[in-house]
């Protein structure tokens, strides 16, 4: 695949992070966009622009100088945040979403990638589940991605701008979790080794699809690289594991000894894992453009560990 001009908002977040490296690593010549200033992870190959996609004049300035490729559109407010600051979510998640399809538009960028979420579906579905199922989330971060993912396929069929994206299980890498309701899992292992303890908000039982951030980076490129012809929808469902939150808690004590992992559900929180899918059905995305995860959850635990460890490590972190 030839090098491209990539623009990623929400550059600074979960995903961003850890993607920024890899674009780089390929020869993609990238603008990252976001709130935050530009992080000491940021590789010096890529241009920070700071920006909030809610003011459209900041993303289309933005959008019109670079003129990008490709957009991967990161930026968004996560569950768990979302539901005490809804009219933020809202904000972000609509708002920020339509000026970047109209920035798309109105400067020809080629492709949009939406990172869409298991928060996009609601309770009371079989599992696992599949693609085309109805959308009907009870979040406000859910309905918000239900909303994007529509309106790509909007400016997909009136503008023939190319649209395709993902829904993302719970990531976990060795990073500052985003204000998910998945944030769990990533706190057992960065908690635990760096307080020794940490206590979940969520019951022992609690089961949501998980992956781990290299597969959720590699699935997002492969997905983007992917010729058109091959697909049959714009979005897909991706999915690697299903551990319970007890399963998560005990690959981390077989990894940290002595680490003390206990269960506080808060009941809010719970309400929201229990309205997502227990495991997703992925057969589409594997069938039409190959993918295949990568990482378990013993073979993630395995690589997390010493990331985890090197990152508490860090002077900032310690
Ligand atoms: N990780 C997200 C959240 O918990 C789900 O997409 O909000």
């Amino acid at each position: 695949m030839a090098a491209m001009k990539i623009l990623l908002t929400g550059a600074g977040g979960q995903i961003g992070t850890d993607m920024l490296p890899i674009l780089v690593a390929r020869g993609d010549e990238v603008l990252a966009f976001d709130l935050a200033p530009r992080p000491d992870t940021c590789p010096p190959e890529v241009e920070w622009v700071r920006g909030d996609i809610t003011y459209a004049e900041e993303v289309n300035t933005a959008v019109e100088r670079f003129q990008p490729d490709r957009i991967f559109h990161l930026a968004a407010i996560l569950s768990a945040v979302g539901e005490g600051v809804p009219h933020r979510a809202w904000r972000v998640n609509m708002d920020g979403t339509y000026n970047i399809f109209e920035a798309a538009r109105l400067f020809d960028v080629e492709q949009v990638f939406y990172t869409s979420t298991i928060a996009a579906f609601g309770p009371g579905l079989d599992q696992p589940v599949g693609d085309q199922v109805s959308l009907r989330p009870t979040t406000m971060y859910g309905l918000t991605k239900v909303a994007g993912e529509l309106l790509g396929e909007y400016y997909e069929q009136k503008f023939g701008i190319d649209f395709r994206g993902v829904r993302f299980p719970g990531l976990i890498n060795a990073g500052i979790p985003g204000g998910g309701t998945s944030d769990y899992a990533l706190f057992m292992f960065v908690d635990g080794m760096r307080e020794g303890r940490y206590a979940a908000f969520c019951t022992p039982e609690a089961m949501i699809p998980f992956m781990y951030m290299p597969d959720a980076i590699r699935a997002t490129l492969e997905l983007s690289d992917a010729p058109k012809e091959k697909l049959t929808q714009s979005i897909y469902n991706i999915a690697a594991m299903s551990p319970t939150a007890a399963e998560i808690a005990d690959a981390v004590r077989a990894r940290i000894p002595g680490v003390e992992l206990t269960f506080e559900p808060n009941e809010a929180l719970q309400a929201i894992l229990d309205s997502w899918p227990d495991a997703l059905d992925d057969s589409r995305a594997r069938a039409d453009w190959g993918w295949n995860h990568e990482f378990d959850l013993d073979g993630m635990s395995d690589d997390l560990i010493p990331k985890v460890r090197a990152l508490i490590d860090e002077p900032q972190h310690a």
